[in-house]
């Protein structure tokens, strides 16, 4: 049997590839600054909501998610991006998600799945990209086109540069405002450029906004915002966010997605047989985290003083630039993945080769093959020490 999947391996996969059999120095222990997984404690209101809510866990989850999780998410919406109080109806704009990762990659199913039998079938993905766009794309068997980012587009695909050809072609396209790996935001101006294509040229614009709480000074704008100044509700738009970075929570797998009641009702369709709701006492532990934003704030003052470390320890090498938002350096270092493996060797640090989130293309490597992402999430002793080993090494 030929288990042999059409895609390339996943990045982390290609990492322990790369370090497999590789020691580290006596006496290292490993540091993991390759994975974008907030090391704070989760908030206390976790385990204090799920213990209220026990007797909850006989109940199987409703495919859109509890009311009251949706009615929080709306309340937070509505907070965040200061929308019209009526502009998001929880039942039809709504769906819960177990964390954005699931939801990011199906959506490419509803766009391009195999039942979807019209020709539209590109998925736009920036370049370096969240593994997810490109497998689930590829899964979906979209014809994939990847929009390089450079320091000169802001990090952002170049919406100028997309050809009207093909987006005559659009099924479906992936922003992700604030970007992993560049911490880049979209402006307002930028989202409405994005959302007007969609809707000139009929494609589901999927922005995934995962790490718009974790900002050093404003607020990123949001893809809703920018829907309320063009107007048309949110046709053709959805928006995706989770609490695995805001909260600390990626192991509560707690998320939603907002957007075009179009599309969320095929969408929810869709996953009334992929079935991965999520449970009904982690749906109200997520619906108190929503609620509260107090702790979201000391975990910012976490991130901003992890970048001063940084800004301290390498000043501007390796084309150190502190992101407007996320909690990665994008640092270039002439080859990545030749980079990754001698932090490994020399000093048990594990970070990502950038080339190891683009495309494969041989004869014209992507230039983020030149970097790696370093997340800045562990203690700021441990950060220090890292950081002054890479500045060291490299
Ligand atoms: C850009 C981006 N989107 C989505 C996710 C998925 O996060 P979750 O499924 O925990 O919401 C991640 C996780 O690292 C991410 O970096």
């Amino acid at each position: 049997m030929d288990l042999q999947l059409p895609f390339d391996v996943n990045p982390f996969d290609r990492l322990a590839d790369l370090v497999r059999g590789v020691p580290v120095p006596d006496g290292v222990t490993p540091l993991r600054m390759c994975l974008g997984e907030p090391q704070l404690p989760p908030p206390e209101l976790i385990a204090t909501t799920l213990q209220a809510n026990e007797r909850a866990w006989n109940r199987y989850p409703p495919t859109s998610g509890e009311l009251a999780y949706r009615q929080a998410c709306v309340r937070w919406l509505n907070r965040r991006y200061r929308l019209p109080s009526d502009y998001l109806d929880p039942d039809r704009h709504i769906l819960s998600l177990s964390g954005t990762k699931e939801g990011l990659f199906l959506i490419a199913q509803v766009a391009v799945g195999p039942e979807r039998r019209s020709p539209a079938r590109v998925v736009l993905i920036p370049s370096p990209y969240y593994l997810v766009y490109d497998g689930a794309a590829r899964m979906a068997g979209a014809e994939t086109v990847y929009l390089r980012t450079s320091e000169a587009s802001g990090h952002l695909p170049d919406l100028d540069g997309i050809d009207a050809s093909i987006l005559r072609r659009t099924a479906l396209a992936y922003l992700c405002s604030p970007s992993n790996p560049q911490g880049a935001v979209a402006s307002l101006e930028y989202l409405e450029k994005y959302i007007q294509l969609a809707r000139t040229f009929d494609f589901i614009l999927v922005v995934d906004e995962c790490y718009s709480e974790i900002y050093d000074e404003a607020p990123p704008p949001g893809a809703l915002e920018a829907c309320v100044r063009l107007g048309e509700g949110l046709r053709n738009v959805l928006i995706f966010n989770s609490l695995s970075k805001r909260s600390n929570a990626g192991g509560l797998r707690c998320g939603f997605v907002a957007g075009d009641e179009r599309i969320i009702e095929a969408f929810r369709r869709l996953r009334s047989f992929s079935g991965g709701q999520v449970p009904i006492p982690i749906q109200l532990a997520g619906a108190a985290l929503w609620d509260d934003d107090e702790h979201v704030e000391i975990n910012r003052r976490h991130y901003r003083c992890n970048f001063e470390i940084a800004a301290a320890v390498l000043g501007d090498a390796f084309e150190l630039r502190r992101p407007a938002a996320s909690f990665f350096l994008w640092l270039n270092v002439g080859d990545g993945e030749a980079a990754a493996l001698k932090l490994w060797r020399k000093a048990g640090i594990r970070v990502l080769p950038g080339a190891y989130l683009t495309p494969s293309t041989p004869d014209d490597p992507d230039p983020a093959a030149s970097h790696i992402r370093v997340a800045l999430v562990h203690d700021p002793a441990t950060v220090e020490m890292g950081l002054r080993a890479l500045r060291r090494l490299l």
